[in-house]
């Protein structure tokens, strides 16, 4: 193997360059010259395929830093159509002249899709990545538990589930590069969030994004909310009602978050009241704290504040902030680092091995830590090859206290515990107020790494 290409697909995380970074090390020690595709996808299909060398003579461009967020070869949500005869003969051409041997895919479940194609005309790996931490099993075989009712068109729906508590070693995939600085970045919001609530008395709904997975909201336990709301678990207005009132009677504040993929009883998405979609076809949420609010307003009693806010309407004590794509972006922490780092790395090694259409995994047990190993793509996919977003397992969630439940803690605390590096706390207080950053402009990666641009 002597030359190998590497693409980030989808929406960007803290941790792409990092996984990218990763893959390069190791083939720069495997003798590999590694080929940034640049804008994912969407570069394999461009006439021109604007491409960088990311390793000449085997050492890396100091362009790529491990730890600065996002990608330096940029990203898009342009993913291969799997049944477009046309995309896949010109993205098989472009690999061709690019006289790549292997590629290296960093995405999510959109990614694979794409890249499933692209392994029938050369070897294909995924490095996984999202904030939402959704690309994996909760156990092996979990796919199988989908369901198309007999003779029925359209996408599967899950049936009952095989098990129901779970064994953290069994979790294939334990957590995706990105999610721990999402969930870094929401803990800081909310835990600020938290003061002003309790100055003023008020309800904070903050929204985290995660579209049809919760752990996002489940990792901002570390910030103590009150409530959380995930998308698995559909929201009982009048269970809510009754919460909130509990506690602020109790404690004349509430902080309630809520992952932006949140449904109603009705399994309505309560975000998508007027659902547009990216490119990709997701649906865009518009405002799932916002319908969380509007339902508060509704059902609590006016008398809940006359105490705490005589003077002001009561429907004022109740606001939404939306973490938004903070959670994206920005500096990696340790643990993102780490995990990305390894799984790039991981990736070159399987294409070296002989390996194609397979996932880099990171694993989890309590006697041997955290070890990356991989898995055949397929087996994510279900009997009619869906592959589905990885859930919340019940268990991990207390839908009666809507809350983290005790086994969520555990699987919360091998990531987590650790996971900021002395460096992450240590370049806020060096870097971000540099005197220089006032009288130097932002040196975009865009600009630096356009000099080294090529094209066929
Ligand atoms: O899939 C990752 C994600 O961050 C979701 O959590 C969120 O809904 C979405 O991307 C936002 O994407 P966009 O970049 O299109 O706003």
């Amino acid at each position: 193997m002597k030359r190998i290409g590497i693409l980030t697909a989808g929406g960007d995380t803290p941790a792409l360059n990092a996984t990218i970074y990763g893959a390069v090390q190791r083939a720069n020690a495997l003798k590999i010259e590694v080929v940034g595709l640049l804008r994912g996808y969407a570069g394999l299909l461009d006439p021109q395929v604007p491409h960088v060398l990311l390793n000449p003579l085997y050492s890396s461009i100091p362009e790529l830093d491990p730890c600065k967020g996002g990608t330096l070869i940029g990203s898009s949500r342009t993913y291969l159509d799997h049944n477009s005869h046309e995309h896949l003969q010109v993205a098989g051409r472009h690999v061709a002249k690019l006289q790549l041997d292997g590629l290296i895919c960093i995405g999510g479940d959109g990614t694979i899709n794409g890249m499933q194609q692209l392994a029938e005309m050369l070897p294909c790996v995924l490095a996984p990545k999202t904030i939402d931490n959704d690309l994996g099993l909760n156990y092996p075989g979990e796919p199988d538990e989908w369901q198309r009712p007999q003779g029925a068109e359209g996408p599967s729906v899950r049936g009952v589930r095989s098990r129901d508590t779970l064994r953290l070693e069994d979790i294939i995939n334990y957590a995706t590069p990105g999610f721990a600085t999402a969930v870094f970045v929401v803990v800081q919001m909310v835990e600020r969030l938290r003061t002003t609530a309790e100055s003023h008395h008020r309800i904070a709904v903050v929204e985290v994004m995660g579209r049809q997975s919760g752990y996002i909201a489940l990792g901002a336990a570390y910030a103590q909310p009150d409530i959380i709301l995930i998308p698995e678990v559909p929201v009982d207005p009048h269970q809510l009602t009754q919460q909130v009132s509990r506690i602020y009677d109790q404690q004349q504040n509430v902080v309630i978050v809520v992952g932006e993929g949140v449904r109603g009883v009705d399994g309505r998405e309560l975000g998508a009241a007027e659902p547009a979609f990216d490119p990709a076809g997701n649906v865009k949420y518009a405002g799932a704290a916002d319908a969380i609010v509007g339902m508060l307003e509704q059902s609590l009693s006016p008398d809940l504040f006359l105490e705490t806010r005589r003077f002001e309407p009561g429907s004022s004590a109740l606001f939404s902030r939306k973490v938004g794509h903070t959670q994206r972006g920005g500096r990696p922490i340790l643990f993102d680092r780490f995990a990305a780092t390894q799984l790039g790395g991981k990736a070159v090694e399987l294409l070296a091995a002989g390996y194609s259409n397979e996932i880099a995994t990171l694993q989890y047990s309590a006697t041997d830590g955290f070890t990356f190993r991989s898995i055949a793509a397929n087996r994510l996919r279900d009997r009619w090859g869906e592959i589905h977003p990885r859930e919340v397992h019940p268990s991990l969630y207390d839908a009666g206290r809507m809350q983290l439940s005790s086994l969520g803690m555990e699987y919360l605390k091998p990531i987590f515990t650790r996971a900021v590096g002395a460096d992450d706390v240590e370049y806020m207080r060096r870097e971000v107020f540099d005197a220089g950053c006032l009288s130097n402009r932002y040196q975009s990666i865009n600009s630096d790494i356009r000099r080294r641009i090529r094209y066929l």
